[in-house]
């Protein structure tokens, strides 16, 4: 919606064209780079980059596995049922999301002190928030929606650094949360190959149209 009295502005019209940029050339490859691998202070650049993803009441409900060992990844590629461009990726990262809302306390603690909240208010939004997550499903939705945002942030900000990375979910869930020591209040969302590119990629498949998505008002 544009800001009152403007015009809607132009598909050109943009105030940060690189990001829609990115978000329009990014792609899920798996041409990489067999021969380097991703360094630790770019897998933590990716990392902080994913956890600035909006999430409900800002709980950032979401861990990061980085695995780059050789033969752990090579038995992550059996957990994958084969998905061979996990080895020459160099790096995985399990993306889990919580089913418990374990951060609640710290981070409504931080909207009172930034005084978002008053203490009351916050302690009311905290129950509620915590109710929200009582049935194994709420739980679960919770954690795919917040997971996933981290994700998509992940993916961006490993394309803007010239990096390829591509989601799976592709996985023996149960077997990866294993592999990992995953904590029971975790569940893996997406495994994500990421590594330094090895070049072209096939071309992108089409996208279904905005005529047929969007739906005003009603569908
Ligand atoms: C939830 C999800 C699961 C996916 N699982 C896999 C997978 O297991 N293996 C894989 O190679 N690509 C996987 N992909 C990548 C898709 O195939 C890819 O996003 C889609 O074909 C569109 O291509 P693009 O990302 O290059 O635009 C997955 C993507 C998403 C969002």
């Amino acid at each position: 919606m544009s800001e009152a009295g403007q015009q809607p502005k132009s598909e050109s019209d943009v105030e940060f064209p690189a990001a829609i940029e990115a978000l329009r050339t990014r792609r899920s490859g798996h041409n990489f780079d067999p021969d380097t691998d991703l360094d630790t202070e770019t897998l933590e650049a990716v990392v902080r980059d994913a956890a600035f993803a909006p999430s409900s009441y800002n709980l950032q409900p979401w861990e990061f596995v980085a695995i780059s060992d050789d033969e752990r990844l090579e038995e992550l590629v059996d957990i994958a049922y084969g998905q061979e461009h996990i080895l020459d990726a160099g790096t995985a990262i399990l993306v889990g999301g919580h089913t418990d809302p374990k951060t609640a306390d710290r981070v409504f603690e931080e909207w009172v002190e930034a005084d978002r909240f008053d203490a009351e208010t916050g302690e009311q939004v905290k129950e509620q928030t915590v109710a929200g997550y009582e049935s194994e499903r709420a739980g679960r939705d919770y954690a795919m929606r917040n997971a996933s945002l981290a994700v998509q942030n992940l993916l961006l900000s490993a394309h803007a650094r010239g990096l390829t990375a591509t989601p799976m979910s592709g996985f023996d869930y149960e077997a990866a949360a294993e592999f990992v020591d995953m904590p029971e209040d975790t569940v893996p969302v997406v495994l994500v190959a990421i590594g330094p590119s090895g070049g072209e990629e096939p071309e992108r498949l089409p996208r279904r149209d905005v005529d047929e998505v969007l739906h005003e008002e009603t569908f």
